[in-house]
């Protein structure tokens, strides 16, 4: 349609989380997603989705991915309806497993941000419509597609990028790791003991990366992580769910601050990231942030072209 051609591979399929797709899977969804962003700066109108509803069941706060959710379907042609799940019957007991099969009846995908991944693979297995996973406590894939697609966008290939992620081993990091075993990147995680990423994640990370020929390390010194870096990562320290934590993490986490020695250190072509929101001075100081060496604003909009993409490439 209008000179994009949609494979038909992906019809059908839910994005719950990285590894549910392979990573040419991956890389059609960041093609496309790059030639979605291309036709829209053209002020192109590509119905890809005319008719489609698409439904937003979230149990968190967002700004990016509701507004980008309902802006992209929107500009596919076709309808968001966001729903709070307090508002459901999901709320009062009715199960997961029958919202997710009526729900199928009357909506073409649905994007969940909820706590539990668990509440995400759920809605996967019953609906048989796509489930897009819009974050949960462990993953936040849509961020990792938009993260790969800001730095092919910089460095024109994805293969051998050298990137460095500071602070929370939260669900960001999980997902920026996957991305990144899976497309050849060399990542390495700089977490102090008690907020390292999940043991097993990165095991089956790094068995990613053999195939790829990237690699996965973790360690607890952000010097020895970012020198060398093309890329500085990072993430808010106190996650949604966590505020009982605030203080403690604060000053936990407070070395590994991206600040500008910090960026100084990995050399001058590297480049600051950060998925917002932002806590300034805490995880990121302003100068990194809203330097010319940061590519946080186009990592932002990029959440835009990548949803678009999978909801093009899965919605039937
Ligand atoms: N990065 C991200 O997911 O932002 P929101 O929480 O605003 O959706
Ligand atoms: N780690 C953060 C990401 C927000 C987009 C959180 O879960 O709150």
């Amino acid at each position: 349609m209008a000179g994009i051609g949609i494979p038909d591979t992906l019809k059908g399929r839910s994005f719950t989380r990285v590894s549910a797709w392979s990573p040419d899977e991956l890389r059609l969804a960041l093609d496309l997603a790059r030639e979605l962003k291309l036709e829209r700066s053209r002020r192109k109108e590509l119905r890809l989705l005319p008719g489609r509803t698409v439904g937003l069941i979230f149990r968190k706060a967002s700004t990016r991915t509701r507004i980008s959710s309902e802006v992209g379907i929107a500009e596919l042609g076709g309808m968001a309806l966001y729903v709070p799940a307090a508002d459901l019957q999901l709320a009062r007991g009715e199960s997961t497993r029958d919202t997710a099969l009526v729900l199928s009846r009357f909506l073409s995908a649905i994007v969940i941000r909820t706590f539990a991944q668990s509440e995400v693979e759920e809605f996967a297995e019953y609906a048989t419509i796509p489930i897009v996973n819009g974050l949960t406590d462990d993953s936040h894939p849509l961020q990792a597609l938009a993260d790969a697609m800001t730095i092919r966008e910089r460095f024109g290939d994805l293969t051998g990028v050298r990137v460095a992620y500071l602070g929370d081993g939260n669900n960001v990091c999980n997902s920026l790791l996957r991305i990144a075993a899976r497309t050849g990147m060399h990542v390495v995680a700089a977490c102090p003991q008690g907020y390292r990423p999940d043991q097993t994640l990165v095991a089956a990370c790094r068995e990613d990366a053999a195939a790829t020929g990237g690699s996965v390390e973790v360690v607890d010194d952000p010097r020895e992580a970012v020198r060398r870096a093309q890329v500085l990562y990072t993430d808010v320290w106190t996650s949604m769910g966590q505020e009982d934590e605030h203080e403690r993490r604060l000053s936990d986490l407070a070395p590994f601050r991206l600040d500008e020695e910090k960026l100084e250190l990995a050399g001058p072509d590297a480049v600051a990231m950060h998925c917002l929101p932002a806590h300034v001075g805490d995880e990121i100081t302003a100068g990194v942030l809203y330097g010319d060496r940061s590519l946080v604003w186009e990592q932002a909009e990029n959440r835009l072209h990548v949803y678009k993409a999978v909801l093009a490439l899965t919605v039937r």
